[in-house]
């Protein structure tokens, strides 16, 4: 293994100085990620903005040969640690690849770079009238390198799938340095292996995604939002069967708790009902003109599910100021104590109450604060939990909390992780969640592409 200076005097070479960070108080700040409760007392041993692709396979058959740790990162904005540098090595910071290089309106497709924010690129193609509907709930900040990565989902996932969807081909620089480009530039593909979708949820341990074909749908013409609340959770969970039962199709049907909706009242100001148990903001989209038999058909669906308060968001503003305030109910929470931590179970949509239930059941049994948002729609629920890490009991409570929480997801028939990936956080529970041939052909697949095990080395398995 090269001494850290030698890894820094090779960047140098490789990369134009001003790209190589090497001071410890730089490194630091990238020995951490968005995830709390997942701490690394290991410094990266350098951190890199590369601008090209040919900068990046360099740095690959560099670290290959000598066998360092490399480590992508987007905006570090993940929950589960994936971007945390555990044996030290090279954070390859995309900040710096951040292009859109093409939006093709007829073939409605973009061609990106790794590092482009999320939002940035939905105004971009908005403005072609298209729209790319994934999202991380922070998507000012979060770029499509990270969404791939992690396999994003987001509000739209119920009308729209997730970042997998939206995938048709992907160039890779593989850990020997090869520039491999899977995928297509098409809408349909039957072309042997469907590569690209590997990378996708593979949390940067495969390969280093560089570039992205994405396709894109026409912009719906316009939205409303309804917030219905509930004087009780089963209501309003119960709905989301009713509204299926109806031919409703939404693009978003997202859950607040009574927590909730009050800490975000607390910081945020906007004027929600505070005095009820849930609400769920659904999201309509389509044409001008159907969007009063949606919203009627939706009423009637809402007051039989015994909504009891429905307020229907008419301009843009209004409902930008109420996604705002769901997208920040992360940060809201956070408030309330030292620390926030937060959770994607997900399961079948036919069980989303049982799942509700029981995360409440639990949070109360070890008297965690908690704040439940979450896709009710997709079956996806974020139990966000305020609380002092440093304090022996409320952690060891939370410990004990979250492995309830997966045992409940697991008999509920769901999966341990919806939309924001392993990393850290999960590996421990991984083998409760994937059967053993499937792991067994995971880590096989690993080794094929990673035989060094230089690619985001400990995270996943
Ligand atoms: C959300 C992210 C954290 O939905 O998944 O808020
Ligand atoms: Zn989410």
């Amino acid at each position: 293994m090269l001494t850290k200076t030698k890894i820094q005097s090779k960047l140098k070479q490789i990369l134009p100085k001003k790209n190589v960070l090497t001071t410890i108080e730089e490194c630091y700040v990238y020995s951490q990620d968005g995830t709390n409760g997942v701490e690394s007392k290991v410094l990266p041993d350098v951190v890199v903005f590369p601008e090209t692709i040919e900068e990046i396979q360099q740095i690959m058959s560099f670290a290959n040969k000598h066998k360092i740790p490399v480590i992508a990162r987007g905006a570090g904005t993940n929950l589960v640690g994936a971007c945390i540098p555990v044996r030290g090595g090279i954070i390859l910071n995309f900040t710096k690849m951040d292009k859109i290089l093409e939006i093709n309106k007829t073939n409605m497709t973009a061609r990106v770079q790794a590092g482009v924010v999320i939002g940035q690129l939905q105004d971009k193609v908005s403005e072609s009238g298209l729209f790319f509907p994934p999202d991380p709930s922070n998507l000012r900040v979060s770029t499509i390198g990270g969404a791939i990565a992690q396999s994003a989902g987001g509000p739209k996932t119920f009308k729209y799938g997730t970042t997998k969807d939206y995938i048709l081909g992907l160039k890779v620089v593989l850990a020997n340095g090869q520039l491999m480009e899977v995928g297509v530039n098409t809408i349909k593909n039957a072309t042997g292996y469907h590569l690209e979708q590997l990378f996708i949820g593979s949390e940067g341990t495969l390969g280093i995604v560089v570039e992205a074909t994405l396709k894109l749908i026409p912009k719906p013409e316009t939205t409303r939002v309804i917030m219905a609340y509930f004087d009780d959770v089963d209501s309003a969970t119960n709905s989301v069967v009713k509204m299926i039962d109806a031919n409703l199709y939404p693009s978003t049907i997202d859950f607040m708790n009574k927590n909730t909706i009050e800490t975000v009242e607390k910081f945020y100001k906007i004027g929600l009902n505070t005095s009820k148990e849930a609400a769920l903001i659904i999201e309509i989209d389509g044409f001008e003109s159907s969007m009063d038999t949606q919203i009627n058909r939706l009423k009637d669906v809402l007051e039989t599910s015994q909504a009891s308060d429905i307020v229907i968001s008419y301009s843009q503003e209004e409902q930008d100021k109420l996604w705002t305030a769901r997208r920040a109910s992360f940060g809201a929470t956070a408030k309330l104590s030292p620390d926030v931590v937060t959770n994607d179970m997900i399961v079948p949509r036919e069980n989303i109450s049982k799942l509700v239930n029981g995360i409440n059941d639990i949070c109360e049994k070890y008297s965690l604060k908690v704040c439940i948002v979450g896709h009710i729609g997709d079956g996806n629920i974020h139990p966000q939990i305020a609380l002092d890490l440093n304090n022996p009991t409320e952690a060891s409570n939370y410990e004990k909390a979250k492995s309830e929480f997966y045992k409940l997801t697991l008999k509920l028939n769901g999966v341990l992780s919806a939309e924001h990936g392993i990393g850290l956080e999960k590996k421990a529970f991984l083998s409760d969640s994937v059967s053993p041939l499937a792991l067994e052909y995971m880590k096989k697949m690993k080794n094929v592409f990673d035989p060094n095990n230089i690619l985001n080395p400990d995270k996943i398995f």
